[in-house]
């Protein structure tokens, strides 16, 4: 019978992993309970797309719909976007300002914490009709979550015993929070995509940086990244978030042909007419022009030369994602820096030079493991074994990471299978 708990993880150090994880429909439901209401934290929004009192945005953690808020008092918080009453969701714009939130239902109404505070009708009319007196409006607000933020950037949570968020993301995350984010952020615009692949198959694209000197031929061609160039993959205690960074320039003539020779992802015939999209300025001095960092389970944050970005992963079934992204930069920005950053927009998103080969992979893994639950990939690029931070592009040793948390908070135990 088809079950969650028949799927088999035969490596101790998660190197297989069931293809039965990317399709089941029990697996998603139990990921929803598990994961995104589990004892973790969720990536929620910027504090800077919710700057003013009654500034709202909707989001998704797991396929649950939920709305950040800035109340009066300017302290935000979060709630299930569905009506206490009967379940209608309650917001329907992706932002806006708000004084309180009305149902279009039965209109019950809430303030901008999700309490109670009108319903029509409520003593009925002439004697008739109305809710029991007895009807305590306090006792019906919206289903709130924990919120909390980091350097501005907001977590929430349904579980009300997770740890502080501060220990949730460790260390180095926080410093590297830090670094994306070291002045206060303009909020650049947004863009939206739906992958017709599954959610995890989008953690680890990002937590594999082997794939991007192959698969992204514009990245290696021009220079962007190449596997060739000096990189690190580093990680927090438990290895369920990760930092790779990749440093510009750090190759030589000799490596890229000893490396990229036959390899079709390098293609020196191609030039670019207008090379601009490549200008890289090095805003913190370290030379990094890439560094992309993924906190369990839903967001990577993303420097791309001196494109940023935060990329909100939104389940929506086993088979589909919205991949919700928020372009950024600083409110200090110089007019030169502001415009490269809009330019590398186009590298970008869903239709990027360099994003949309990401998105097309979904599509593929997706299409190609269909009828293969019992099947396992292969995970053993960097070494099998502990996981450990690496000092090379060349591994998937982050991609073990993530599922070993996974399969943490899952119940999944490698080496048998849990239904035994
Ligand atoms: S469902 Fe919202 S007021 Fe009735
Ligand atoms: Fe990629």
């Amino acid at each position: 019978m088809r079950n969650w708990t028949d799927l088999t993880w035969p490596a101790e150090d998660f190197s297989r992993v069931p293809f039965g994880v990317f399709q089941d429909r029990d697996v998603f439901e139990q990921e929803q309970e598990r994961v995104f209401r589990g004892p973790i934290w969720c990536y929620l929004a910027l504090e800077a797309e919710i700057p003013n009192p009654g500034d709202y945005k909707t989001a998704f953690i797991g396929d649950t719909s939920v709305v950040a808020v800035r109340g009066a008092d300017g302290k935000i918080s979060a709630f299930v976007n569905s009506c206490a009453h009967r379940g209608t969701q309650l917001v329907r714009s992706l932002h806006g300002n708000a004084k309180d939130f009305t149902c279009v239902y039965h209109h019950w109404c809430y303030d901008l914490e999700g309490n109670l505070i009108g319903v029509p009708f409520l003593r009925g009319l002439k004697g008739k009709g109305g809710m029991p007196r007895d009807f305590d409006l306090r006792a019906h607000g919206l289903k709130t979550l924990r919120v909390e933020g980091y350097n501005g950037v907001l977590f929430c949570s349904f579980h009300r015993g997770v740890e502080p968020l501060a220990d949730y993301l460790d260390q180095p995350m926080r410093d590297y929070i830090d670094r994306l984010v070291p002045r206060p952020i303009e909020i650049l615009g947004y863009m939206r995509q739906r992958i017709p692949g599954n959610w995890k198959l989008y953690l680890e694209n990002i937590k594999d940086p082997n794939h991007a000197g192959l698969l992204h031929q514009f990245q290696t061609t021009f220079g962007l990244y190449r596997n060739t160039q000096q990189g690190a993959s580093i990680f927090d205690k438990k290895r369920r978030h990760e930092i790779h960074y990749s440093t510009l320039d750090s190759d030589d003539p000799d490596d890229i042909s000893e490396g990229y020779g036959g390899v079709s992802a390098f293609n020196a015939e191609l030039k670019l007419q207008d090379t601009s999209v490549l200008d890289y300025e090095d805003e913190i001095g370290d030379n990094r022009a890439i560094c992309m960092m993924s906190v369990f389970p839903n967001v990577m944050f993303q420097q791309l030369s001196n494109s940023l970005a935060t990329r909100q992963v939104r389940p929506r079934s086993p088979g589909e994602f919205e991949l919700y992204w928020t372009f950024f930069g600083f409110k200090d920005d110089s007019a030169k820096v502001r415009e490269m950053r809009l330019r590398q927009i186009n590298m970008v998103g869903p239709a990027g030079v360099v994003s949309m080969e990401d998105g097309e992979i979904g599509r593929l893994v997706q299409l190609g493991i269909r009828g293969e639950r019992h099947r396992h990939s292969v995970l053993e690029m960097g070494g099998t074994g502990p996981i450990e931070n690496q000092d090379t592009p060349l591994t998937e040793v982050p991609v073990r990471g993530f599922w070993r948390y996974y399969a943490e908070l899952m119940g999944y135990t490698p080496m048998r299978s849990a239904a035994e």
